[in-house]
């Protein structure tokens, strides 16, 4: 519960002069109740316990007897173990109303975490591949949570960390001496100057079945690394020719979903620092080696032993994860570092983070490995590509294509009909990605994903929109200064209590890295008010009451606008 609400303010001193206890130790015990005939606030006693010696129904029933009448409660009523308190309902609506009136865009925004640093690794794609889907969920997740903890004062950096390190390069600048001009000829791709990246996709297979008939292939591939490794002058500008070309693919990907990184410093960037790494992990005794591999053996905590060095003498991503995570503690000095990255990979960050604990560093226990599930298609085009990774610029593209058909049915004359669409099909996708817990896999129904009355981004934006829509019929500024208790409808006080507890749901959110917590504030903030405007008229003959009504639905579109910014969403004004 925010410090400066009023409310909780007088119960707390009325509380501290009975009891004696402190406003720090009251304030953060009480909540809304779960039904407003309850009450509107409610403090359990069950933690006063061992402090007043007293069992919680009589802490209450004590409390509700000596509370007396105050400036804004009404009474206090004990309930088995729960104080509850009833406040004067217009003096909460003003409460509220004016602040969100005031804060506007910054209304949710706290500065909890000023002067700490967060460090956020999402999306980090591998080059010379095609973004898959998996990497927009990380994306779209670690998207969130940078918004998420920026509007909680934190200083966010986003990393993408991209895989441009590693063998797999070696089989790419192999094959493309050998097949690179050949490529729009002989393989099914693209000419590698229309679609680079498909091309250089289609070099990697190639060079996948010469190598089983031909298998010093591997053999050439191994000593092209090394010397990228080594800084060759020619294997670099052909690596640079293949990190430019997916950069320009993946940037026109991240513009088109409004998502940015600070750094894309990828693996290869620890290139320099990986030797200064091994060293340390020699001199504390943690590396040696197995099978002429270099390796931390990590059998006593149950785990298979970390990699760092094959026989080769390449390096790996795991050497490449825990020099990155040193580097970045030196750099930023983070007070939390958040990995987003697919549950497949659990194994590995705990082995990385384990060595990290191993190497002494305190640090570590601030590293978060944010994991997600997998993102399933039911049905459509996108299902019968088997055995092939689904793309995330067709998603984009269906989806889009998709909303137009929709306006076209229900709005054809709307202006902006392109733009719109765009806003609300990759509206759909990235709700559709943070609506379920991270964890669970993503079932995804076009159906569902892009019903305009069910629980989606759609129907949020929407929503909106009929607000924007609500506010443009009434024509004048909406003011602050009116008659709240005019505002006697159920679901007026409903929206007014939701409003309040927007704060609330975003830092759950953050704190749990659980975007789905914002997404189901979201959509029943959305059905109150949709439920509301189905059966009260918000602009009407009355004036005082029209002018308070606005300023709930200016509020209530304010909101809805704050938390799907958060979530990473556009607001059309129409739709
Ligand atoms: N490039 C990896 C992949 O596509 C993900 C990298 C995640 N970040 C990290 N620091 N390991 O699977």
């Amino acid at each position: 519960m925010p410090k400066e609400n009023p409310f909780l303010k007088e119960i707390a001193h009325h509380l501290k002069t009975h009891t004696g206890l402190e406003e720090k130790e009251i304030l953060p015990l009480i909540d809304q109740p779960p039904n407003p005939e309850m009450g509107d606030y409610t403090l359990p006693c069950f933690p006063l316990k061992e402090r007043l010696q007293k069992p919680p129904n009589l802490v209450a029933q004590e409390l509700a007897q000596a509370f007396p009448t105050a400036e804004l409660i009404i009474k206090a009523k004990a309930e088995g173990g729960y104080l509850n308190f009833f406040v004067k309902h217009a003096e909460l609506a003003r409460w509220i109303l004016e602040k969100v009136h005031k804060e506007g865009n910054n209304y949710g925004h706290s500065t909890v975490g000023r002067g700490k640093t967060i460090v956020i690794d999402y999306s980090s794609p591998n080059i010379a591949k095609h973004l898959a889907v998996h990497h927009l969920r990380s994306a779209v997740i670690g998207n969130a949570l940078f918004r998420l903890y920026k509007a909680r004062g934190y200083h966010c950096i986003g990393i993408n960390h991209l895989g441009d390190w590693g063998t797999q390069f070696g089989q790419l600048i192999v094959a493309y001496k050998k097949w690179g001009s050949e490529v729009a000829g002989s393989l099914p791709t693209k000419a590698l100057k229309e679609d680079p990246v498909d091309a250089l996709h289609g070099l990697y297979v190639k060079f996948h079945e010469e190598a089983k008939k031909d298998p010093s292939l591997e053999d050439q591939a191994r000593q092209a690394f090394r010397e990228l490794e080594a800084g060759d002058s020619e294997a670099r500008r052909l690596w640079e020719h293949f990190k430019e070309v997916s950069l320009k693919e993946f940037n026109k990907i991240y513009r088109a979903l409004g998502i940015k990184f600070d750094y894309y410093t990828g693996e290869s960037f620890y290139n320099e620092m990986l030797n200064d790494t091994v060293e340390r992990l020699k001199k504390a005794g943690l590396a040696t080696m197995s099978e002429e591999a270099l390796v931390v053996n990590l059998d006593q905590y149950g785990m298979p032993p970390c990699l760092l060095k094959k026989k080769d003498e390449a390096s790996l991503y795991a050497t490449r994860d825990i020099c990155a995570a040193e580097y970045r503690a030196t750099e930023f000095g983070f007070s939390k570092m958040l990995y987003v990255v697919g549950s497949e990979q659990r194994l590995h960050f705990k082995q990385v983070f384990k060595v990290l604990e191993l190497m002494g560093y305190p640090w570590v226990k601030d590293c978060v490995h944010v994991d997600f599930g997998l993102i399933k298609f039911k049905e459509g085009k996108m299902s019968t590509r088997a055995g092939r990774v689904i793309l995330l610029e067709e998603v984009l593209k269906e989806a889009i294509e998709r909303v137009k058909e929709v306006i076209q049915e229900k709005n054809p004359n709307l202006p902006n009909k392109e733009e719109m669409a765009r806003q609300v099909g990759i509206g759909a996708v990235i709700f559709a990605d943070l609506s379920s817990r991270r964890t669970r896999d993503v079932l995804f129904d076009w159906k569902e994903v892009l019903n305009f009355d069910g629980e989606t981004g759609p129907y949020l934006q929407y929503t909106h929109a009929r607000l924007c829509s609500v506010i443009r019929k009434y024509g004048r500024p909406v003011e602050s200064a009116v008659d709240l208790s005019l505002l006697k409808e159920k679901d007026e006080y409903l929206l007014v209590r939701k409003l309040e507890s927007f704060p609330k749901s975003t830092v759950s959110a953050a704190e749990t890295c659980e975007p789905v917590v914002l997404c189901n504030y979201l959509i029943e903030l959305a059905s109150i008010f949709n439920r509301y405007y189905n059966h009260h008229r918000i602009i009407g003959k009355n004036e005082e009451l029209t002018r308070a009504r606005i300023l709930l639905a200016d509020c209530t579109r304010q909101v809805l606008r704050n938390g799907l910014y958060l979530l990473g969403m556009e607001t059309p004004e129409e739709m």
